[in-house]
């Protein structure tokens, strides 16, 4: 159970002072949990789990939104970050480490014929954007999903405030698993577009042929098809969502899971048009920083050893059945719904139940911090949580955070079991998932 949050306040209180939202990220943000009833600084972390300032320990199923996917301070991937310490940070030329781990995505990844690093996600799927626009000579965007920050993304979105016109006017996006409606787009402009980019799978699986008519549509109009495998990299399959559904990109972005927690990110894909890069403008100072690579060559390394993702949908498989069969125990399952792969899954409001779907996300997000369960809707897995006990624990924390939601809407006013603020969506992106 956790206890007091008395020293987040407090350093809550000192860092919006200097720092707006007192967060780097949206979703780290105090409008992203029950303000007052939640921490908002971690301390430590170990495994699966993490320590808040206050000293109250979770289980944690958010980590770091997804880069943790070995568990934190993984003694493998820490030794090598040791290692590389020992030689050094970010060098005056390049590094052997960076052809190194292009070759493990070369093997692994069916579209990765050539690859470049960056830090963020949002490097990667903003440097595919260019590529495409460069090898086409066309100016227009298809997309669908989350794809970061950058202007020609967010410009779609209802957080467009600081974006032109002009470049809004280049995105167009279209709903998952609706290939007419992407058809339709391309027709009506059949030389207009550069690249179609997409998430191939987020919480809901593609449709059967759906991958596959977008691959057909973009061969037909030349347009560069891109899969942001930002969240689906090393956890769905090792060679990523293209992996698993057998469709092949021309160009894809992978993040998130590649370093364990440290900023590393790729662009990899055809090298007729990787290779561009050598005309466009895709270069920074910290591309080939030593530590990230070293992190990232020693975190794919592991997860082939034990097949990691295979780890990942067993624990998910298991977690699915469990907190579904819970929920329905509970009598909740007008109000929460299951859904999502193996290797992702998710317990998601519905919006049809006895409360509006942010009041039954703030109070279930209140309810797991007290057992000592620190998560959004999605369980974001890593190996750390197949240890002994983890899975147990979390379940009962589950089924009493569960009892106690069941009587909040039970009784006359379930916004008055709220111990602090309810949660303040920025804006929906994919269903239940927040932006990051
Ligand atoms: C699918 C997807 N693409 C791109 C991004 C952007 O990555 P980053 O936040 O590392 O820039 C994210 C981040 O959540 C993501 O989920």
């Amino acid at each position: 159970m956790s206890g007091s949050f008395e020293k987040t306040k407090a350093a809550y209180d000192r860092a919006v002072r200097t720092i707006p939202l007192g967060s780097q990220t949206f979703s780290k943000a105090a409008a992203a949990t029950v303000e007052g009833a939640a921490p908002l600084f971690l301390d430590r972390g170990d495994g699966a789990r993490v320590w808040d300032l206050d000293g109250n320990s979770y289980i944690d199923y958010v980590l770091g939104l997804l880069p943790v996917v070995l568990g934190y301070r993984d003694p493998d991937v820490d030794a090598a970050i040791r290692a590389q310490l020992d030689k050094g940070i970010s060098f005056s030329l390049a590094t052997e480490l960076e052809a190194e781990l292009a070759e493990r995505l070369v093997d692994f990844i069916p579209c990765a014929e050539m690859v470049r690093f960056g830090k963020n996600g949002s490097d990667a799927t903003s440097a595919a954007i260019r590529l495409a626009r460069a090898y086409t000579g066309r100016d227009r965007i298809a997309l669908c999903g989350y794809h970061g920050w950058h202007d020609w993304y967010i410009g779609t979105t209802a957080r467009h405030l600081g974006v032109p016109q002009a470049v809004r006017d280049l995105s167009s996006a279209f709903p998952f698993n609706d290939a007419d409606a992407l058809e339709a787009l391309l027709r009506a402009d059949p030389d207009g577009f550069a690249a179609v980019i997409l998430e191939p799978m987020a919480l809901d699986p593609p449709a059967p042929g759906f991958l596959k008519a977008i691959r057909a549509l973009c061969d037909r109009y030349g347009v560069v098809l891109v899969f942001d495998e930002i969240v689906t990299g090393f956890r769905i399959h090792l060679g990523g969502a293209q992996a698993a559904f057998g469709v092949t990109p021309d160009l894809a972005a992978f993040g998130k899971a590649m370093g364990n927690g440290m900023p590393i990110s790729a662009i990899v894909g055809k090298r007729e048009i990787v290779r561009l890069m050598e005309d466009i403008f895709f270069s920074g100072t910290f591309g080939g920083e030593a530590l990230s690579l070293a992190a990232s060559i020693a975190t794919l390394d592991k997860l082939q050893a034990v097949d990691g993702p295979a780890v990942i949908c067993a624990l998910g498989a298991g977690l699915k059945r469990d907190v579904k069969g819970m929920i329905a125990d509970h009598g909740l399952d007008t109000e929460l719904a299951m859904k999502g792969g193996d290797w992702w899954p998710a317990a998601a409001p519905t919006g049809k139940g006895r409360a509006e779907p942010v009041m039954v996300a703030s109070l279930m997000k209140q309810e797991l911090i007290a057992e000592g369960v620190l998560m959004g809707s999605t369980f974001n897995l890593c190996l750390a949580h197949a240890q002994d006990g983890i899975i147990e624990e979390t379940l009962a924390a589950w089924n009493r955070a569960l009892g106690t939601v069941s009587a909040a809407l039970e009784s006359n006013d379930p916004a008055a079991r709220l111990r602090g603020k309810p949660i303040r969506p920025v804006f929906q992106v994919r269903p239940a998932k927040e932006a990051e």
